[in-house]
């Protein structure tokens, strides 16, 4: 194995760039050339390939996005996609694929391994962390810290003006970061699509800051949560209290930028220094991720969506603190 390609595929996410560096100087240490394949798995299938090196990766940790773009193909979910990919990765003489992706383009991976058995190592990322193989992916962090950063300066008009927040967090499937950032924000009730809505907590604040408390109320909403995302559920409180001022601030793709956390810095470069080892020590068609702080090996095929594990102790935690 001598060249390495290196692609970002799906939705971005903070930590991109960082793994991408961390990968480059992975190839160098190991002596490997590394090229970096623009827009995913479009670019892949189109031979959108370029070198990089030490110097073309500098400074990139502390940036948001991805260098290298990227994309949800279509073209790629097709047998003809998958092996116009294949001639080009020959073409270029790629012989490693590092693939960073969520479940979709991990699914879209091993169906071009079922095809084409090429070495390939896959490293999770997703804002939404709703991939298995790992505790965290890469991005989750830094866009729970973003929703909380977002929902404190919420708050102090909340509280000044004690009103009702309705915040939809993104979370396609799962209620991760609504679930994490809830509970650093002091949230007052968090709806997740893991769990059935029982709206009666809220209609007792709402009724007792009519008899007198004059306090905010924050609701976190994951924007797959089965009751609508938060303008609906806005509506569904106005109508019963036709009364109460609720507002509504949907988040949406601020969470996916900006400069990526501690937290996935650390992660995105563990994991990228990884994948190249993985590669090296011989290992295909397996993720790469952190469980309880240590690298682990994976088959791909255990890297598929999973939900938020709403554990009863961690329903009683939210319990005793949005009282
Ligand atoms: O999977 C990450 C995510 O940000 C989801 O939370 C969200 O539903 C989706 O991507 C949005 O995707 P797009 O940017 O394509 O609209």
């Amino acid at each position: 194995m001598n060249t390495i390609g290196v692609l970002t595929s799906g939705g971005d996410a903070p930590g991109l760039n960082a793994c991408i560096r961390s990968i480059v100087r992975a190839c160098t240490y190991h002596g490997k050339r590394c090229v970096g394949i623009h827009n995913g798995f479009e670019g892949m299938i189109a031979g959108e390939f370029e070198d990089l090196s030490n110097e073309s990766v500098s400074d990139i940790i502390r940036r948001g996005g991805t260098l290298l773009k990227s994309t949800r193909s279509t073209r790629f979910t097709t047998p003809e996609g998958r092996s116009h990919a294949r001639e080009q990765l020959r073409g270029h003489a790629i012989d490693a694929l590092i693939l960073l992706g969520g479940d979709g383009s991990f699914s879209g991976a091993r169906a071009f391994l079922a095809e084409h058995p090429f070495p390939l190592v896959a490293i999770p990322k997703t804002i939404d962390n709703d991939l298995a193989g790992t505790d965290a992916s890469i991005g989750y962090d830094t866009a729970c810290n973003t929703a909380m950063e977002a929902m404190d300066k919420i708050r102090d008009t909340a509280e000044s003006h004690n009103k009702i927040f309705f915040v939809e967090v993104m979370g396609r499937d799962a209620g991760f970061i609504a679930f994490r950032s809830g509970l650093s924000v002091g949230a007052e009730a968090i709806y997740i699509p893991e769990t059935h809505n029982n709206l009666d907590h809220l209609y007792s604040l709402i009724e007792s800051n009519q008899a007198g408390r004059q306090h905010s109320i924050l609701v976190v909403v994951a924007e797959g949560d089965e009751g609508g995302g938060a303008a609906q559920l806005a509506k569904d409180i106005t109508t019963r209290y036709p009364h109460y001022d609720a507002r509504v601030s949907i988040l949406g793709h601020i969470q996916r930028g900006g400069s990526p956390s501690c937290a996935d810095r650390v992660l995105a470069s563990k994991l990228g220094v990884a994948a190249v080892q993985a590669l090296a020590d011989g290992f295909s068609n397996v993720m790469v991720g952190d469980i309880n702080g240590e690298v682990r090996i994976s088959p791909l095929s255990h890297g598929v969506k999973r939900r938020l594990n709403v554990t009863p102790e961690l329903s009683q935690l939210l319990r005793i603190l949005s009282a």
